[in-house]
């Protein structure tokens, strides 16, 4: 599939909200592929399953009946685990440490690729947004970008977005959280969180969302 935009980089960095409206943009698809590490966690989770059995872990995988659902007039994507909405849970800092963890293992990762594969299926083009979307998901992209900033200014967003979800958080526990998962994701052994070798990367500290659009759409169409 030639269309496809991945967008990787680290906590807190705006891929979302990148991803999103160049998904918008395009007339393309959409994976947020943090949300299925996410919500396998929350699986994992409720289910009791120690993270060290690795076979139960690969079931849960496999089965994971997870589905996402676009609101209509509205940009929210909201996911269903099991039939039940998850996605305020899904957003907190406590599942987002969780899913990091679980992301770290190996067998976890090989169970979830080719679900992640698939959303660039029957689709006219595809936005995919995570850590390793560039290096192994779709390493054959055509397009691929890797925000970063520094982590003062991905506390200060995190913050903000939280307050935009009504509620708040305390700054240097923010940033203690944010350093502490990226230090995570990006020394793990399985596809660690780096720039693919051919990614675009826009150091967006001093940009505007909007100035950040502008770039990748720029290099979408060249
Ligand atoms: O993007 P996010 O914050 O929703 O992701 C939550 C965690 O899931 C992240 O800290 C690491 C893991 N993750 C991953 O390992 N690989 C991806 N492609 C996406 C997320």
């Amino acid at each position: 599939m030639n269309n496809i935009l991945t967008i990787d980089g680290p906590s807190g960095v705006g891929k979302g909200t990148v991803a999103r409206v160049m998904a918008q943009k395009l007339g393309w698809s959409l994976l947020d592929s943090g949300a299925i590490y996410r919500t396998f966690a929350l699986a994992v989770d409720a289910r009791g399953i120690n993270i060290g059995d690795e076979d139960a872990l690969e079931d849960i995988a496999q089965t994971l009946d997870l589905t996402f659902k676009t609101e209509e007039d509205s940009e929210l994507v909201s996911v269903f685990l099991d039939g039940k909405d998850v996605s305020k849970i899904l957003r907190t800092e406590q599942t987002g440490e969780m899913a990091s963890k679980i992301a770290s293992i190996g067998v976890v990762r090989s169970a979830l690729l080719k679900r992640q594969q698939d959303f660039a299926q029957n689709t006219p083009g595809l936005v995919a947004d995570g850590r390793d979307m560039g290096t192994v998901v779709f390493f054959e992209a055509p397009f691929k970008v890797f925000l970063t900033a520094s982590s003062k200014e991905r506390a200060q967003r995190r913050l903000k977005q939280l307050q935009a979800q009504g509620t708040t958080g305390i700054i240097s526990q923010i940033l203690a959280d944010v350093v502490a998962r990226d230090e995570r994701d990006s020394s793990r052994k399985n596809s660690p969180l780096k720039p693919a070798k051919d990614a675009f990367i826009i150091d967006t500290t001093e940009l505007s969302i909007d100035e950040v659009i502008a770039q990748v759409s720029k290099l979408v169409k060249q």
